[in-house]
């Protein structure tokens, strides 16, 4: 190589130094989203409604990450994010301690934060701007009423839990509780954590189904669609009606659950909607324009069972 070509090389490699090696188009407002995992239908469509929405609008150009339900892999990515320096970063938390320290450094690289979906536990005001997603409270407790008035003042449950130390799995339990303290023939004889995939919820049915307890159960509820799924599967296998020997309501609201609703193998689903791609790329360029924004940003949604469930409800579910 002659020792011009060397010089034109070396002044290439600094250009590409100087803007980070990236093919980034300063003009677009450059997001990094860390997204949990892909661990139920609900979070596929998630996933879709984020990808497709920033696909729908020029002025965006998205980082995305999947975490694979890892705290470690989230943080790792956010670490990331800063040090590119996006405009905004959102992320889903999977659980909802540790993220102070990552979220100070945000802050302190002056990256406003978004969060999606679910919320984080922090001491200091001020980590992030805005958070944009459902009341998992209020979801528990819809799911309970749905029990006392449907089945009743008295039926034991068994309860399948989201993954441990989500935001989703403490606040559903947490709703849930709420209800039935005051009704004590309604009691929870079995809980134990499905980590919100349709595996791990049949292989803990499997496991109510041959303890002890096993033919006192008479509800079940789970935390999302796909553990009850995986249920329904463990109910049949043992066999048992889902839907009718146990009763069984869940949260989410995916078109799968609605179809075992149509079917009579399950019984109620109360919606979670993972459609807000749109509300969280709204905020993120309002954040870009410099204004203001609310701090809790809440989805809208509603309870479903065979009352209001028809073969075009199922058809037109868009998840
Ligand atoms: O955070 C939302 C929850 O996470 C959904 O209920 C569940 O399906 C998902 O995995």
């Amino acid at each position: 190589m002659n020792k011009f070509a060397t010089v034109i090389m070396a002044a290439a490699a600094a250009a590409l130094l100087v803007t980070g090696c990236s093919k980034s188009d300063s003009s677009k407002i450059k997001v990094g989203f860390s997204q949990v995992g892909a661990e139920s239908d609900w979070r596929k469509a998630s996933t879709e409604s984020i990808k497709g929405e920033a696909a729908k609008r020029p002025n965006i150009e998205l980082t995305f990450s999947d975490a694979q339900q890892k705290q470690e892999n989230q943080i790792k990515a956010i670490r990331n994010f800063i040090s590119k320096g996006v405009d905004v970063i959102s992320f889903s938390p999977v659980v909802s301690t540790g993220f102070e320290d990552v979220l100070k450094e945000a802050k302190e690289a002056g990256i406003p934060v978004v969060l999606f979906d679910r919320a984080v536990d922090v001491s200091e005001d001020g980590l992030y701007v805005s958070f944009i997603g459902s009341d998992f409270v209020e979801e528990g407790r819809r799911a309970a009423r749905w029990v006392l008035e449907n089945v009743g003042e008295n039926a034991n449950v068994a309860e399948l839990v989201g993954t441990v130390g989500s935001a989703p799995a403490i606040d559903r339990k947490k709703g849930f509780e709420e209800i039935i303290k005051d009704h004590p023939g309604i009691k929870i004889i079995k809980s134990q954590s499905g980590d919100f995939t349709r595996a791990k919820g049949k292989e803990v049915m499997e496991s109510f189904l041959k303890s002890p307890e096993a033919d006192q159960i008479q509800v079940l509820f789970a935390h999302n669609d796909d553990m009850a799924l995986g249920a329904i599967q463990a109910i049949e296998e043992a066999g048992k009606k889902p839907g009718q020997d146990i009763k069984i309501v869940s949260i989410d609201g995916v078109k799968t659950m609605f179809e075992a609703i149509l079917e009579g193998k399950a019984n109620c689903t109360v919606e979670c909607n993972p459609l807000i791609g749109a509300q969280l790329f709204d905020v993120v360029e309002k954040i870009h324009a410099g204004e203001t924004v609310p701090a809790r940003i809440p989805s809208q949604e509603g309870v479903f069972d065979s009352k209001n469930i028809t073969k075009e409800v199922v058809d037109g579910r868009k998840y």
